[in-house]
């Protein structure tokens, strides 16, 4: 289900809009959008549509806020050209608030922060996407790209992994991905049928073509333990840390490397990742 907003698009409502979006923007000073539409997934996880005046990569994120509430980092999940994508889970005291909201009110948002997808890397290479859960979020825009685009890459092999049946995102895309490429998509319970598999998406890996290992490149968001056992089944069929990248959502706070929360080892998460080359953040993953 998806609601709308009634009429008017975004708009920056801060009175020195220009220094915001300048170039000397100040990236920890929010500025208010409008939000033009929520998509229901699942009680807990909706896309909020909202309205953007900034460039943006996939795999990016914003920080998005409301007053007296805090704010929360959320990943892009895809975007327009005046709008952003944003797939929130309702978890706690900021993403209660905004599942409050409609279609017409505002949120805040700063960003946005973090390097995103080097989608370059990728291009005419066999692309392997797995993803966990609410880490499908940060590579829908990048698999809607490629699915669009399936000139742009040698093949796209994706393993989508669910809890069950009532916790899968993003239906209607998924229907579109596999009559474009090879999608496979996994629930952890449930029956099998021709678009579900039951199992971990680990079980699945064995299906994908690795005949030519060295023109692989693979991404993998989810949860650590999932990243962690995928990228071991990964390097143990033939790819090396070189082609491996994952996605890390650290605990943040400044999202502009000036606090030390998302600091490990030398790494700035919310600077240098979220996304990082697996052979420079093995050390991250628990
Ligand atoms: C780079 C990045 C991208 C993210 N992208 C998304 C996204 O696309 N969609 C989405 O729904 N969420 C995303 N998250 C997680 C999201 O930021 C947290 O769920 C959010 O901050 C919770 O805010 P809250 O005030 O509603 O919850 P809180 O009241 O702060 O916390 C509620 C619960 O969530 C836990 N929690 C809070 N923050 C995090 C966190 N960063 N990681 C793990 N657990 C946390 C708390 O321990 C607590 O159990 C992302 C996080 C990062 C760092
Ligand atoms: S969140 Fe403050 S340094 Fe990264």
């Amino acid at each position: 289900m998806t609601e709308q907003a009634p009429t008017h698009h975004c708009q920056c409502q801060c009175q020195c809009h220009n220094k915001h979006h300048g170039e000397a923007a100040n990236k920890l000073l929010p500025t208010a959008y409008d939000i033009l539409a929520i998509e229901k997934h699942t009680e807990l996880e909706w896309t909020f549509r909202v309205a953007k005046d900034f460039d943006v990569h996939y795999g990016q994120f914003v920080e998005i806020s409301l007053p007296l509430a805090g704010e929360a980092p959320i990943s892009v999940s895809d975007y327009g050209d005046d709008y952003i994508d944003l797939l929130i889970r309702k978890v706690g005291q900021v993403t209660d608030k905004l599942f409050a909201l409609r279609p017409g009110d505002k949120v805040w948002m700063r960003g946005v922060h973090g390097n995103g997808y080097p989608m370059a890397e990728y291009e005419q290479k066999q692309l392997i996407v797995i993803a966990g859960g609410t880490g499908v979020a940060p590579v829908k825009g990048l698999l809607s790209h490629f699915c669009r685009h399936p000139e742009s890459v040698k093949q796209l092999d994706m393993i989508l992994g669910f809890k069950n049946r009532e916790a899968v995102l993003f239906q209607p895309d998924l229907t579109l991905w596999r009559q474009r490429q090879n999608l496979i998509v996994t629930l952890d319970e449930g029956e099998p049928d021709e678009q579900f598999c039951v199992g971990r998406v680990t079980d699945y890996i064995d299906q994908l073509d690795f005949s030519a290992p060295e023109a692989i490149q693979a991404i993998v968001v989810g949860p650590p333990i999932m990243i962690k056992f995928v990228v071991l089944g990964l390097l143990e069929r033939g790819l090396s840390k070189e082609q491996i990248w994952v996605d890390y959502e650290r605990r943040m706070a400044c999202a502009v490397g000036k606090c030390g929360h998302c600091r490990i080892g030398d790494k700035y998460v919310c600077l240098d990742g979220p996304v990082f080359r697996f052979d420079q953040a093995q050390y991250m993953i628990d």
